[in-house]
């Protein structure tokens, strides 16, 4: 199957496709969108040593002659060292504009890659090939490029489009549970704000989906790449609209923040504060029990946590004005008023303390 992400209004059209299949011909894809000579590949180690002779063998079967840059796994790998080595690589090898970098990997590799082809030699064509369901569903779709500085997460990057996004779920085979879960708590935040029937389907089939069932992991990741596809082609630079994406992140960054980025993954972090979002919108009687009962179920059943960590009330207050969403006294707040629909509020750190202080 393919999406369109339609970007044709923006000032340079940079509308690409996704594909998503199983056992898909990537170096004929590859070859068809204009790749001839070479093309450097960008990965993680664990992904080389599992799909990099698998990889090189599809383009060499197109005549493309991959040029490896293999990184550290994990998001060690997201720093200003490792996109300096990037650089030195691509200039050892005389890369030059019209050449390509593809990212395959995660989320981690894509936001590396991506960044990688938007600043060298001021852009040069870039590939997505993501490998796991978060960079499959999200990381992979909207341009969002970056590395990470010791301060803090994403905050040098740039918005780069890739040329097509190719997902073959067969990479998924190999993630582990933790990983998997870990993107699909942005598959359920997509089905809970946007998508009723995405969440229905996903109740409905979730012990198919734990168990990599292929027919249902492509459906999931369709959905998600059209609404994400959707968002991005209405607001691709986050003036409004996109931030509705951020359901469950503000409390979810803030719990990342608290834990120092260790112990626990992001998926984690934005289920517990997705229920939390869930919660404060029956508290200003946005929705009912139903649907935070809902939520939290399903969130639960996927193996994902709902409970708030035991931080203090002033600790999650001072990391949440940490948040890009922030003014002076107040935060945007994506909200939730029914399974699939949404309402953006302004809500007062006073009264958020408040309602954290009655729930921890
Ligand atoms: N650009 C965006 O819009 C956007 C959106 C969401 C997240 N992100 C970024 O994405 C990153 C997280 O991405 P992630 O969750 O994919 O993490 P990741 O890239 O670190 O991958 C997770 C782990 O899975 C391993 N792995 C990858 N593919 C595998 C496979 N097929 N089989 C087995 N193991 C495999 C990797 O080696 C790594 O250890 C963060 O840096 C985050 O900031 C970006
Ligand atoms: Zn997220």
């Amino acid at each position: 199957m393919k999406i369109k992400v339609d970007l044709s209004h923006s000032a340079k059209d940079a509308s690409y496709d996704i594909l998503i299949n199983s056992n898909i011909s990537i170096g004929t894809i590859l070859e068809s969108i204009g790749i001839k000579k070479r093309a450097c590949i960008v990965t993680c180690k664990t992904v080389n040593n599992l799909y990099g002779f698998l990889i090189s063998n599809l383009l060499n079967s197109a005549g493309i002659e991959p040029i490896f840059i293999v990184l550290p796994d994990g998001e060690i790998a997201k720093s200003i060292k490792y996109l300096s080595y990037i650089y030195d690589e691509l200039i050892k090898s005389r890369f030059e504009r019209s050449d390509y970098i593809i990212a395959f990997g995660g989320g981690v590799i894509g936001d590396l890659a991506g960044y990688a082809a938007a600043s060298y030699l001021r852009g040069v064509n870039f590939v997505q090939i993501p490998t796991t369901l978060l960079s499959d569903v999200d990381s992979s779709v909207g341009g969002k490029t970056g590395i990470d500085h010791p301060s803090g997460k994403n905050l040098i990057g740039a918005f780069y489009q890739p040329k097509i996004v190719i997902i073959d779920v067969d990479f998924l085979n190999s993630l582990d549970k933790i990983e998997l879960i870990n993107g699909f708590a942005e598959v359920i935040k997509y089905g809970a704000v946007l998508d009723k029937d995405l969440f229905l389907y996903i109740e409905k089939n979730l012990d198919k989906i734990m168990l990599k069932d292929k027919q249902s992991l492509m459906h999931i990741i369709e959905r998600s790449c059209s609404i994400k596809a959707d968002v991005v082609n209405k607001d691709e630079k986050e003036n409004g609209f996109r931030s509705v994406l951020n359901f469950g992140h503000s409390l979810g960054h803030a719990i990342e923040t608290l834990y120092n980025y260790g112990n626990i993954k992001h998926g984690e972090a934005i289920s517990i504060g997705m229920v939390f979002a869930s919660k404060l919108s029956k508290e200003l009687n946005l929705c009912g029990n139903e649907t935070v009962n809902m939520l939290e179920t399903l969130i639960k059943n996927s193996g994902l946590p709902t409970e708030i960590p035991k931080f203090t009330p002033e600790e999650y207050i001072n990391a949440m004005k940490l948040d890009k969403k922030v003014e002076d006294k107040s935060i945007k707040f994506v909200l939730i008023s029914s399974i699939g629909s949404f309402k953006f509020e302004k809500l007062d750190f006073a009264f958020i303390y408040k309602f954290l202080e009655n729930l921890l």
